[in-house]
């Protein structure tokens, strides 16, 4: 195998994007339509993926809406046959539906724990778990898993985000090296902070903003992930600031520790 294997191409492949009623997974499904792939959207909210499919006959004729919760076993088994109905295999899972939640540990509820690791880590797993058949089927199948730079650099106050973005990196990189002899790769992508709804829906918050300086669009990440897939990267860090933030963690961890106590 050669260091840099050849490019995974969308055009004429099905895909399945988690997430896709707003923010990332949702401009991940519209460039992976532009690109010619057809695209199963799941999330909760199933007047916006309507929505989204009504933009234009484009979409409509490409984007197969599927409305349900992902940590439920019933949504998962639905996608799976959705995927068996149009053509017995599936070509790229992206795992990005997430949520978050500020605030210190201490003081938090037990739920607020379970609840993050749902939706961010077991829902992900499960659903991988359920389409690795349909996506060794496909030959060429990618999973790409939308984690943070909050999986590689812990933060306080996040506690239970960062916990499941770890969680994930962990199992992303495990699940690679399972997979790497049987042709799927696997890609982990890991934003910094995104101008998405995401700060609008934290399952707890204390006066958290998606504003900060240098923050990404939602269309920047996705076309950022979308490039990651196709050159079929291991690992991308997304933003300089992201960058800084990991590598500076790894090489100083002192200091970054003296920082996050000043804060
Ligand atoms: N925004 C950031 O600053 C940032 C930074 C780094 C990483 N990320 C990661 O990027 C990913 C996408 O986030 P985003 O910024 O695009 O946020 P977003 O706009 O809030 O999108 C989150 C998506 O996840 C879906 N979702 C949440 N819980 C779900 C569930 N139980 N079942 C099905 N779908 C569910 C939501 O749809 P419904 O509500 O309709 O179900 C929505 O479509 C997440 O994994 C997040 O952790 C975000």
């Amino acid at each position: 195998m050669t260091d840099r294997p050849r490019r995974w191409s969308a055009d004429g492949k099905l895909a399945v994007v988690t997430g896709a009623s707003s923010g990332i997974g949702q401009c991940l499904a519209k460039q992976l339509v532009r690109r010619g792939c057809r695209v199963i959207v799941v999330a909760r909210r199933e007047e916006r993926l309507a929505d989204l499919a009504r933009e234009n006959q484009f979409f409509e004729e490409n984007l197969i809406a599927l409305a349900g919760d992902l940590t439920e076993p019933q949504t998962r088994q639905r996608i799976v046959d959705a995927i068996c109905e149009e053509r017995g295999h599936v070509d790229l899972l992206v795992n990005n539906a997430g949520v978050g939640a500020i605030g210190a540990f201490e003081t938090a509820s037990p739920e607020r724990l379970r609840d993050v690791m749902e939706v961010n880590f077991f829902a992900p797993t499960e659903l991988t778990r359920s389409l690795l058949p349909l996506l060794k089927a496909s030959g060429d199948g990618v999973i790409c898993n939308i984690s943070s730079v909050l999986g590689h650099c812990a933060v306080p106050d996040k506690s239970e985000y960062c916990a499941s973005k770890f969680a994930m990196h962990g199992w992303t990189d495990s699940l690679r090296a399972e997979l790497q002899s049987q042709g799927l790769t696997v890609t982990l992508v890991s934003p910094s902070t995104t101008r998405s709804e995401f700060f609008n829906v934290l399952i707890d918050s204390e006066g958290a903003s998606s504003k900060s300086v240098g923050s990404w669009s939602p269309d920047r990440v996705a076309a950022a992930t979308i490039r990651a897939i196709e050159r079929r990267r291991r690992e991308v860090i997304l933003s300089l600031g992201g960058k800084a933030l990991v590598y500076a963690d790894r090489l100083f961890p002192g200091l970054m520790a003296w920082i996050l106590k000043r804060r």
